[in-house]
């Protein structure tokens, strides 16, 4: 492992965090990549030494990579019933397709909208991005398990292809720009 790795890994505080961090490198040499492929932008923005595209994202015991020729974002998110009190911070749109009255529903399309967007930011990671006002989240159903969203914001307009799986009670999505 790297310097600055193993930097990272003996400040982190919590062994969650440790073992997120670990299970990223794991993944990253099931892909044929090792720690020394990876760098990271001053954004924290990860990047490899060829010109692969990468995205990570980790949320308690899960962890999740995804490496493409295409730019690319992958996020997980624990589904949460609070995400309903925090939906008007990142859901404009949207709200013309969400049904709050059914609830389950309605906390497992929010996890998705909230994951897409965090993908898009993470492709994009455009200062002054706001999920609520600049990304769009077309309207889908949860068994589709893919949906489209755009970006617009100043003079920038992109349209990205979304992939969605839940597992246990998280939400893994990943993200395409078209
Ligand atoms: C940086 C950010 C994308 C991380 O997402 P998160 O859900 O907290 O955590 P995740 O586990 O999914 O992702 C963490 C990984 O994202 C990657 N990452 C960090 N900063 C990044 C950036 N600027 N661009 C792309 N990827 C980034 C890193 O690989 C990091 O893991 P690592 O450092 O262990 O390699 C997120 O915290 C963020 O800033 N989002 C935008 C915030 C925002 O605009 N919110 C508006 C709400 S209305």
């Amino acid at each position: 492992m790297n310097e600055k790795s193993l930097q990272r890994l003996n400040n982190m505080k919590s062994e969650l965090h440790q073992r997120g961090f670990l299970s990223v490198r794991k993944l990253l040499q099931e892909a044929g990549y090792n720690d020394y492929d990876l760098h990271y932008d001053e954004s924290g923005k990860p990047h490899l030494k060829d010109d692969k595209f990468i995205s990570i994202t980790h949320s308690f015991h899960f962890s999740a990579i995804i490496i493409s020729d295409q730019k690319a974002g992958i996020d997980i998110e624990m589904q949460r019933e609070k995400i309903i009190r925090i939906a008007d911070k990142f859901v404009d749109y949207e709200f013309h397709f969400l049904k709050p009255e059914k609830i389950q529903e309605y906390i497992r399309k929010l996890t998705v909208i909230w994951g897409v967007k965090e993908s898009i930011f993470k492709i994009c990671n455009e200062k002054g991005i706001s999920f609520k006002d600049h990304i769009q989240v077309n309207p889908f159903e949860i068994d589709k398990k893919t949906t489209t969203a755009i970006l617009e914001m100043e003079n920038i307009k992109q349209q990205f292809s979304t992939y969605f799986e839940e597992i246990e009670n998280f939400t893994l999505v990943y993200a395409f720009e078209n």
